[in-house]
């Protein structure tokens, strides 16, 4: 079996989880980050709400990626230093790592250590002639690139697909792409996957599934509450809702108390009135044009966009400008 190449931890600094709770809930507007959805079981049940008929999103990209496998390959030419932000589905990068003429390496950046090391573990094994390496990273703060990575000078090219970038505000999406940008260096790309508008049923759908898994990854930020900082909300007492906001169009993600109540969290008290709402989680929805345009503004040049027969979903091949 191969090996992995060069394993960089640039300790990113993980915000702790009770200072992100003490912070969001004394807002006047109560809010939590959504990357506390993502322990051992909220990465479950991420898992379950792609299988569900609702969720369109995921199997739209798989299969799309699938499609143009040939046009990414023939786009991006041979010998690229492929970077994953976020190592996410193993189906999506090795539907890149096949559509591509004989990459040159393979890198993961990734926060969360433990996911960064099973990635690469896993594409070692089914690459054993890639060179592997993997930087433990906050992306969406700047860094350097390590001396260790990509020693071959070959073009960089970036993939970061799930629409993750849906869930940043538009601000922090122009930031985060511009410091792609800087990181691929002229003559790079960045292939990158968006969710697109489309009719609100089907949106409102795909975050209120029937099977109830949504719900069920909201409410685990409660459960991670009561578990890690030995809280005792009674988590039936709080309501999954998801809902299109067209004015900022974006799905809106909350949970609603549905009945007056203090919760006690180390030592602090906080109110809820009935009906009041944390805001968990934005996935923000944009059109092709709006996309491009952001993307332009970010220092890149679209070279292509594709999307599946429905047009719920693209990917974007940008280049560096
Ligand atoms: C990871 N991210 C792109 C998902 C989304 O669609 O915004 C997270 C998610 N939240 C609820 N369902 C899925």
């Amino acid at each position: 079996m191969g090996k992995v190449a060069y394993f960089v931890d640039l300790q990113p600094d993980l915000e702790d989880f009770l200072s992100a709770v003490v912070k969001g809930f004394s807002s006047s507007r109560k809010s939590l980050p959504p990357k506390f959805f993502y322990d051992a079981y909220g990465s479950q049940v991420f898992d379950r709400i792609c299988a569900t008929p609702e969720y369109y999103v995921t199997r739209t990209e798989i299969g799309l990626m699938k499609d143009i496998g040939a046009e990414i390959g023939a786009l991006a030419g041979p010998q690229n230093v492929v970077v994953e932000y976020g190592c996410g589905s193993s189906l999506k990068i090795h539907a890149l790592l096949e559509a591509l003429i004989d990459p040159a390496e393979y890198l993961a950046i990734d926060i969360s250590k433990q996911h960064l090391i099973n990635t690469v573990e896993e594409i070692v094994a089914d690459y054993p002639d890639l060179r592997v390496g993997a930087i433990c990273a906050d992306f969406s703060a700047s860094f350097d690139w390590p001396p260790e990575a990509d020693q071959s000078g070959s073009r960089r090219l970036a993939y970061f697909p799930g629409s993750t970038i849906g869930n940043q505000m538009p601000a922090e999406a122009a930031q985060f792409l511009i410091s792609v940008r800087r990181l691929i260096g002229e003559g790079g790309s960045l292939l990158i996957g968006v969710d697109l508008k489309k009719d609100i049923g089907v949106l409102n759908r795909a975050y209120n599934d029937a099977a109830g898994h949504t719900a069920d990854f909201n409410l685990n930020l409660l459960r991670r509450i009561n578990n890690e900082l030995g809280a005792s909300i009674d988590l039936s007492s709080f309501e999954h809702r998801a809902y299109f906001n067209a004015e900022k169009s974006r799905i809106e993600m909350h949970l609603e108390s549905n009945i007056d109540q203090t919760v006690d969290i180390d030592g602090r008290t906080f109110s809820f009135k009935s009906g009041e709402t944390i805001h968990t989680e934005n996935s923000y929805k944009y059109s092709l044009a709006e996309f491009s345009e952001l993307a332009e503004k970010c220092g890149f040049k679209p070279r292509k966009a594709w999307t599946d027969a429905d047009d719920f979903f693209s990917i974007h091949y940008l280049d560096a400008r």
